[in-house]
């Protein structure tokens, strides 16, 4: 059986990005996997977080990954930094990684520079990310880690990391091999269409939330960058904002490109852009209304009681394994 771990970070309201590249492609695991879905809480404060907002962020992620339609009673959810195995094991990894392929990751570079700008000085966390997360999958033996593509160099180091540590100490980890949803489903900035849509993007336009009123979704949609070549054709590179909402189509909708093109031949965008907007709110309107009644609710926290307990079972046997593995034991 396939055992699936996968993560997000409760570092700001969810997009509409990271339903369609990942959390959308968690649920159907449960069915035939053993799943592990983690709020990671510790990767989050890579960057700065105000404390209040990171504690509420923390339990409001979870309720959405319920309300998107994971079953706590088949998959495990729980909290990163409820189960210290994560940050132990986290440190063995960082001191199995090297300096210069960590500053060799793209995202350690584009985050690096945000924060300099920002803040003025880049958080030591942000170089050592990877090392955590590969921590965070090979506690559980995962065998596949569904995730948007934009995480294929952290999955490729993550394997280098458990290939390194098998090498030099013993066959202790899993190779964990990573799962993307056909096309890629790279969900782009409604206003940018060449950059990823992202939840710290400060123009609102940009961005679908997950949380967003149907009103708010429509009217986003409607202001979304095209072109003024007029028709509904796949070309991400002379299309890119036509083309982010084919994708966005086709990851509802379940249809290919070609089909999406024959359905809006010779039609001008707007019939397209708002068959777009109705799929979008049709999708999120059902998990908007389970979130409300799962968030405040007694029920999350059990839940999340749970699910760590059950990862905090699994993870610490690997641990224990890879302690005695490294020689970091007394007895
Ligand atoms: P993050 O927002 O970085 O915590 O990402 C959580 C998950 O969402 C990861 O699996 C990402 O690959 C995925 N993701 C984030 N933004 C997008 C996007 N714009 N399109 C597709 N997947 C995304
Ligand atoms: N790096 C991932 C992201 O930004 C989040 C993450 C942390 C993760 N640990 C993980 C994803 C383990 C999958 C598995 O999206």
């Amino acid at each position: 059986m396939e055992i699936i771990f996968s993560g997000i970070q409760p570092s700001g309201s969810l997009t509409l990005g990271n339903y369609l590249g990942a959390l959308k492609n968690f649920i159907p695991f449960q069915d035939t996997a053993e799943c592990y879905y983690c709020i990671v809480n510790q990767h989050a404060i890579t960057m700065p977080q105000p404390s209040n907002l990171l504690h509420e962020r923390t339990r409001n992620l979870a309720a959405l990954y319920i309300a998107a339609g994971l079953d706590p009673k088949k998959a495990t959810i729980f909290v990163q930094s409820e189960v210290p195995e994560h940050a132990l094991l986290g440190w063995m990894m960082i001191c199995s990684a090297y300096v210069g392929e960590m500053e060799r990751m793209t995202q350690y570079k584009s985050k690096a520079q945000k924060a300099e700008k920002k803040e003025g000085f880049i958080p030591l966390g942000l170089l050592t990310y990877p090392p955590l997360m590969a921590a965070d999958i090979l506690l559980y033996q995962a065998t596949l880690v569904p995730v948007g593509e934009d995480q294929t160099q952290h999955m490729e180091i993550t394997r280098d990391l458990a290939e390194r540590f098998n090498r030099k100490y013993g066959e202790v980890f899993t190779l964990p091999k990573m799962w993307s949803p056909e096309g890629g489903a790279r969900v782009m900035s409604l206003q940018e269409p060449t950059s990823k849509m992202s939840k710290s993007d400060d123009n609102e336009w940009a961005t679908i939330h997950m949380l967003d009123t149907a009103d708010v979704i429509v009217k986003k949609i409607k202001r979304a960058v095209t072109d003024s070549l007029g028709h509904v054709h796949y070309d991400k590179e002379n299309q890119p904002g036509v083309s982010n909402l084919m994708s966005i189509h086709a990851a509802i909708s379940g249809k290919t490109f070609e089909e999406i093109e024959k359905m809006y031949e010779g039609q001008g965008y707007g019939v397209f852009k708002k068959d777009v907007a109705d799929l979008v709110v049709e999708e999120m309107t059902p998990v908007l209304q389970r979130y409300e009644e799962l968030t405040g609710s007694p029920e999350l926290d059990e839940i999340l009681d749970e699910g760590a307990a059950k990862a905090h079972e699994k993870a610490k046997v690997t641990y224990d394994k890879a302690i005695h593995a490294m020689g970091l034991y007394r007895k």
